[in-house]
């Protein structure tokens, strides 16, 4: 059983003349920062990652980035005094690197006005569910223990609410007979790299 994705656009179709300045922010293994990387390595997409930001000394993410020759900053919120002070800094980093569209890649932290008011309608977020079902910390637990058939993952335009905004893409990954929250993960990852890089095209060739 195969995942479907929507809107079904192809890489080819979403050519764009001008490469995107991205701006990445992630907590974790980092992934979906690798795919939107590979993506721009492959020639799929034309963008550039301008700088990680990562809040957790610890993420994996940032030894990718090295590893790919992508500056990566970290601010940790444990020195912050506030959501807003914390999401200051990170308008002030992207801003410093010319980022213009901001793509939160496995952040685990909520941002504030702060944020979208220095990217308005240009920051984006990737879920792994299909939103907006099961939002918010353990989505794919979530989606397990609702005993849903089908679930997946969402690009979004990010607003103010967790896990919501105008969906941009998304892909339904069926949920198969003993999946455990490992299993599923695993499948909607790979769900997550292609809709990501899509999305992000999407993004690209709408500016152009
Ligand atoms: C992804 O499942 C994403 O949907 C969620 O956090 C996870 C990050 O994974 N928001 P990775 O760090 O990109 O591997």
């Amino acid at each position: 059983m195969s995942a479907i994705i929507s809107p079904d656009v192809s890489l080819e179709q979403l050519k764009s003349t001008t490469p995107v300045r991205l701006g990445v922010m992630a907590s974790g293994s980092g992934s979906n920062f690798e795919a939107i990387a590979h993506g721009i390595i492959n020639g799929e997409l034309n963008a550039k990652i301008e700088v990680l930001i990562y809040n957790n000394p610890d993420a994996t993410v940032k030894e990718k980035a090295e590893k790919l020759g992508i500056k990566a900053v970290l601010l940790n919120h444990r020195d912050f005094q506030s959501r807003e002070e914390l999401d200051l800094a990170i308008v002030e980093v992207f801003k410093n690197h010319g980022v213009e569209w901001v793509v939160m890649a496995g952040w685990m932290r909520i941002i504030t006005n702060v944020l979208l008011n220095a990217f308005p309608r240009k920051v984006i977020n990737i879920h792994p569910s299909l939103l907006p079902s099961f939002k918010g910390i353990n989505a794919v637990e979530q989606a397990l223990e609702a005993k849903v058939k089908i679930t997946g993952c969402t690009v979004h335009l990010v607003d103010l609410a967790v896990d919501s905004g105008p969906v941009l893409i998304q892909s339904a990954v069926p949920i198969l007979e003993g999946d455990t929250p490992e299993t599923l993960h695993k499948r909607i990852q790979v769900q997550e790299h292609l809709i990501m890089v899509r999305a992000i095209a999407l993004l690209a060739h709408l500016e152009n």
